[in-house]
């Protein structure tokens, strides 16, 4: 028996990285998933990758800022396979740059996907939540969201912080219904992501600048993989996580403890 074998739960921004991950352990270890993405070709195919691998799934084109679609996708979860038990709030995206120079659309742009995506999920999950009896909502934040940095990321902590307050409040509202809502805190991992925040000047992103990078800023010296975060998102949606809400699980091989 898987450590969430009949639970139906939603990924967003599942189509790559830490997102794909955790609907494919979602899926292995017994959930029924239901994959989005604003990339629909890649949300698509981790659903077919779970079904290949003997699981359960179904995607759907996701953009999370879009309230209707939010309506349209958790309405879809509901009728394909009757309740929705853990929503996974991971589309997210990073926009790098010096706060002097930064564009108030960039900094508009990254607060609609990183801070609304995450209020509407929150906000259209509790009443499918409350009709399944409760849930676990796991929102991603970042280390950014718990200290400053001066790597041209202020932005983007500015949105990671404010998924974790908003995580604590939610959790608060959602307490009484059974409903728990807990954010996770990925510190350097290897995904697609880090194409956007190298600093301009920088090389693009390659596995040896990351793990450069990994070597420099991770006590242990070594990059994560998505997998890494994923183990944690499925702690957080089993009932092994039962007595946690509101709650900050970090995992970052130590960058926080410095
Ligand atoms: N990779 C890291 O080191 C790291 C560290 C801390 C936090 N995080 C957070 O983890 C989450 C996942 O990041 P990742 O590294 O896997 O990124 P990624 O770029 O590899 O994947 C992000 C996915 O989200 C999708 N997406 C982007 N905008 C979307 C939108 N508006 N609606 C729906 N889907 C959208 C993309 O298509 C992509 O499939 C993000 O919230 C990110 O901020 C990542």
């Amino acid at each position: 028996m898987g450590q969430v074998t009949g639970k139906v739960a939603l990924v967003t921004g599942g189509g790559l990285g830490i997102g794909r991950a955790t609907a494919m352990t979602l899926g292995r270890e017994g959930a029924t998933v239901m994959v989005t993405d604003i990339n629909e070709t890649t949300a698509a195919a981790v659903a077919a990758e779970i079904v290949a691998a003997g699981g359960k799934a179904q995607s759907m084109q996701q953009d999370t800022t879009d309230e209707n679609r939010w309506q349209a996708v958790v309405a879809a979860t509901e009728a394909a396979f009757g309740k929705l038990n853990v929503l996974v709030n991971n589309a997210g995206i990073a926009i790098a740059g010096p706060i002097e120079t930064f564009s108030l659309e960039d900094w508009r742009k990254q607060q609609a996907i990183n801070v609304e995506g995450v209020f509407l999920g929150v906000k259209h999950g509790f009443p499918a939540m409350r009709r399944a009896g409760g849930g676990s909502i796991i929102n991603l934040s970042s280390i950014a969201g718990l200290k400053g940095n001066n790597s041209g990321l202020a932005a983007y902590s500015a949105t990671k912080g404010a998924v974790r307050l908003f995580t604590k409040s939610a959790a608060l509202e959602g307490a009484l219904d059974k409903i728990r809502v807990n954010s996770v805190h990925p510190g350097l991992i290897e995904t697609a992501i880090w194409d956007a925040i190298l600093p301009p000047g920088e090389a693009r992103r390659n596995a040896s600048d990351l793990s450069q990078r990994a070597a420099n800023a991770v006590p242990t010296g070594i990059l994560g993989k998505p997998q890494d975060i994923a183990n944690g998102i499925l702690f957080l949606a089993s009932d092994q996580s039962n007595y946690m809400t509101g709650s900050e699980l970090v995992i970052d091989a130590g960058m926080t403890a410095r």
